[in-house]
Parts: structure tokens; sequence; C-alpha cells
């Protein structure tokens, strides 16, 4: 294939990666934006792989086939509340893949041969400007790494985090800050003993340890509830790695997509903070700012229990409700049984709709695409900011599954991990009804004040088999 025909090919890519972010930023579009990403993916790779240099053709085939046997694997196994952790750990690979990257490219930059028609000062200008261009190419393998190993080890924590594989509270070594800081400003100083003699692997062995360790305690640092966050972060910094990759390598096209991914990323990631009321620098310097907090496990009181029979009774007289669904449902597989009983309380002219909070399961957009599946209709979907007022005209809220996003610690106590978080303020309705299995914390690991208040009542159970319950005394 020739240069021409693969730059032409990679600006084909280029645009159909830009139409797939486009597409999948809605739900109507989303499948197709699935599509444009396929295609343009597919034509990068036969550009890439049948290019004009037809070196170890056969070993990428073969990498290429082994690790397609592995992701169609995996792929086909995971649940859709494991994605997050399966998203971490793949991101994982993209920074061991630019530090592996930067490793090979190291000491490879190729000197151009000096031409020999030239005059004194004609030469000392061409031995310059290879210099600089050399001295490029160190700062990208330098920085390819740094940023490489940064997000292979903080992938791989949150993997732990996510999977419950590492315990999810905020790890708080004394001065961490400065650890932080020191891990930089060393990088930094490694970085100038790198340029300054090119040939010495050491500076670069040793920032590759440092940036290890940093990556490693930057995500330990950040507690449960801002791990939404951090899984977008981390998206974006798997991005900045692949085009350092790109620029390491030459290729443009890895450029373009690593570029796209790391500035969608950290809008995604601005955008949840905003959700949450976190600040985005806090977040991204692993939880800068945030103090170790007293968590309050003071009595909270009693709790009320109630069964499925009084949960339909209160429901045929409601003529308001609201569901709040959570990871809860979305473990229980509940949201078929919750659509059938949204459609049955709507024929009887009951209004129901849904309170969908940005962080409620462990994926953007997880509820909304759990009830897609189920076919709940779009409209009476809300988000958060659209019904939290209507919660106080509200006959019966049915907090399904869910826990963090309902808690008014957040509100209340400004001690608590989740202080200043926006939440959905079910306890302002009538009654509430919380489906869960025990008393169990929620993901952020704080207990919820909600389940103790006089208009709350706990249905115990999995979510699927109470809903159920509910159907079968209304018929
Ligand atoms: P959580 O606070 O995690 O609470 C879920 C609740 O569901 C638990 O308290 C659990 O209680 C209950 N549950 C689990 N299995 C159940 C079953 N089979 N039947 C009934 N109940 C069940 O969920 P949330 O309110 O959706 O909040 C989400 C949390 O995850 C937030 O802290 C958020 O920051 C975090 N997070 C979100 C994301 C994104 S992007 N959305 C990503 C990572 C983390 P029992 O064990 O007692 O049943």
């Amino acid at each position: 294939m020739s240069v021409g025909f693969v730059q032409a090919a990679y600006i084909v890519a280029a645009i159909l990666f830009i139409m797939s972010l486009a597409g999948l930023s809605k739900h109507e579009t989303a499948k197709a934006g699935c599509w444009y990403g396929i295609v343009g993916m597919t034509i990068a790779l036969i550009a890439t792989i049948f290019g004009p240099s037809t070196e170890g053709q056969l070993w990428i085939l073969i990498a290429m086939a082994i690790g397609a046997v592995i992701g169609i694997r995996k792929a086909l196994k995971v649940e859709m509340t494991e994605m997050p952790e399966l998203v971490a750990i793949l991101h994982s690979f993209v920074g061991l893949a630019a530090v592996l990257v930067g490793f090979n490219s190291f000491g490879l930059h190729e000197v151009a041969d000096i031409p020999a028609n030239l005059d004194e000062a004609a030469r000392a200008v061409f031995l310059s400007e290879q210099a600089v261009l050399a001295n490029i190419h160190n700062v990208e393998v330098f920085l390819g790494i740094f940023i490489g190993a940064v997000t292979f080890t903080g992938s791989v924590v949150a993997f732990g985090k996510l999977s419950g594989k590492i315990n999810s509270k905020a790890l708080m070594l004394p001065h961490r800050h400065k650890l932080n800081l020191a891990a930089l400003v060393v990088s930094a100083l490694l970085m100038i003993a790198f340029l300054n003699n090119p040939e010495n692997i050491f500076p670069i062995l040793l920032m590759t340890a440092i940036a290890l360790a940093f990556g490693w305690h930057l995500v330990a640092s950040i507690g449960g509830a801002d791990m939404p966050v951090v899984v977008s972060m981390l998206n974006s910094y798997s991005g900045w790695a692949a085009a350092a990759a790109g620029f390491m390598l030459n290729n443009d096209l890895l450029i373009v997509t690593g570029a796209l991914v790391g500035s969608s990323g950290a809008i995604l990631s601005y955008i949840m903070c905003k959700a949450m009321n976190r600040s985005f620098i806090s977040v991204i310097a692993g939880g800068f700012g945030n103090d170790p907090v007293v968590t309050s496990d003071e009595e909270q009181g009693e709790h009320r229990e109630t069964t499925a029979e009084e949960a339909a009774e209160l429901l045929k007289n409601a003529s308001s409700v609201i569901i709040t669904p959570g990871y809860g449902m979305a473990v229980a597989q509940a949201q078929y049984p919750v659509a059938e009983l949204t459609q049955k309380l709507r024929e009887r002219g009951v209004n129901v709709r849904f309170g969908i909070h940005p962080v409620a399961g462990r994926l953007p957009g997880h509820m909304n695409v759990l009830l897609a599946e189920a076919k709940v209709p779009y409209d009476v979907v809300l988000e958060m900011d659209e019904i939290n007022d209507d919660f106080e005209d509200t006959d019966v809220v049915l907090v399904i599954g869910a826990n963090d996003t309902v808690n008014p610690a957040a509100m209340e106590d400004p001690n608590s991990p989740i202080a200043g978080m926006p939440v959905l303020e079910v306890w302002k309705a009538q009654n509430v009804i919380v489906f869960k299995r025990s008393m169990a914390v929620g993901y952020a690991g704080v207990q919820n004040p909600l389940f103790f208040k006089e208009n709350t009542q706990m249905l115990f159970g999995d979510a699927k088999e109470r809903v159920n319950d509910i159907l079968t005394a209304l018929n």
C-alpha cells in the first residue's frame, strides 16, 4: 500500500472516530456511533498493517489473533455491572503499551547523514537541527513512558477497587501531597539528566519506577465515592498515553485517536465532577484537599420494615410515584419486573416517573441503559435535576437498590465523605420504600440516615423477587 493511500485511509478513519464520539453522545444514535468506531478501527488496522512497511506483519497478525480470542471471550462473559472494572483493566494495557513502545524507541532516533556539499555554516545549522529533532524524540520517549506507567498502575488499582479486590477506602499516607509533588519534581530532574546524556538509560529506569509508584498512589488515595471520576480520568490518561506512543512511532492516526480519547475523557471527568460537586483538580491530583474525615458511626435509631403486600397497598392508593433505581437494581436484574410494575401502575392512572442520579450504578448512563433494555418509555425517565423539586408532592418513592445516591448525609453532614454531592431528595416524599437485602452500606462505605427516617420503610430481600411479590399482590 502506498504512503498516500495510507494517509487517505487515516483521514477517513479519524473522521469516523469523530463521528463515533458524536453518535455515542445520544441514546438514539449510540448504536450508529459504535458502528462508525468499528469501521474506523478496521480501516486503521488494515492501513497500518498492510501499509508501506511490510516488516513483522506475521507477528502482528499472530498477536492480534491471540488478543482477539482473549478479548472476545472476556467481552462475552462480562456482566454489565462488571463493565467499569473491565474498562479499567483495558486502560492499564494502553498504559503498559506506551511504556513498552517508549523503551523500544529508546535510542532508536535515526540520525540523517550529513549532505556532502554543505559549507561550514550550513553544516552547523544542519547539525543543530538534528540535535533538536533528537531532543524532541527523547522528550517523547520520556513523557510517553511516564504517562504510560502512571496510567498502568493507576488503572490496575482502579480495577482492584472496582472489583472489590482492594479496599475502596482512600489511602491516607502521611504527607501524601508532598510525596506526589516530590515524584513530579524528581521526574522532571531525571528528564533533564536524560536529555543531557541520552545514552544513559538509568534516569529512564528510575523515572519508570517512580511513575509506577506515583500512579499507584494517585488512585489509591482516592475514595470510593470519587471512583466514577477516576475511571473517566484514567480513560483520559490512556488517551494521552496512546498519543505519546503515536509521537514515538510517528503515527499520525495514533496521535489523533489518542488526543480524541484524552480530551473526551477529560471533558467527561469534568462533567461528572460538576454533577457530584467535586473539584476537578482535587480529584485528578489524587484527592488533593480531601483531608481525612471522621465518619459518624453514631447510633442512628431504629429502622422499620414492611412487606410486599403492604407496599402494594400503599401503591394502590397513591396518585404519584417516583422510582429511584441504583446499583442493586442492576445486580438483581430487577429492571424487567420494575418495567412491568410501572406499566401496571400507569394503567391504574398512577403518575409513575423515574429519577436518575448521574452516578447511580457503576458507569455513566448505567440505569438509563437498563431501563431502555426493559422498554420503560424514555419520557418518564428524568434526570436528578429535572425531578428533585417534585419529591415533596410525591406519595410514594421506591428506592430500588440505591444507597449513596439517596443519602441525606451528603447534604446534612459536612464531615461525610460524600458531603456536598447532590443527591435525590427522596426523604421529602410522603412514603419511602427502600429495597435492599440488608442494612449494609453502599459503594462509598457510609451509613445512610434515610433508612432511619420516620417516613421510610425497608423492604428487605433481592430487589427482583420483592418487585415480583408486589406484582403478585397487585394482581
Ligand atoms: P450503592 O450506593 O452502591 O448502593 C447499592 C445498594 O444496592 C447497596 O446498598 C446494596 O445493599 C443494594 N443491593 C445490592 N444487590 C442487591 C439486590 N440483589 N437486591 C436489592 N438490593 C441490592 O448504589 P447507588 O446508589 O447506585 O450509588 C452508586 C455508587 O457507586 C456511588 O457511590 C457512586 O459514586 C459509585 N460509583 C458510580 C460509578 C458510576 S459512573 N455511576 C462508577 C463507580 C462507582 P445490600 O447489600 O444491603 O443489598
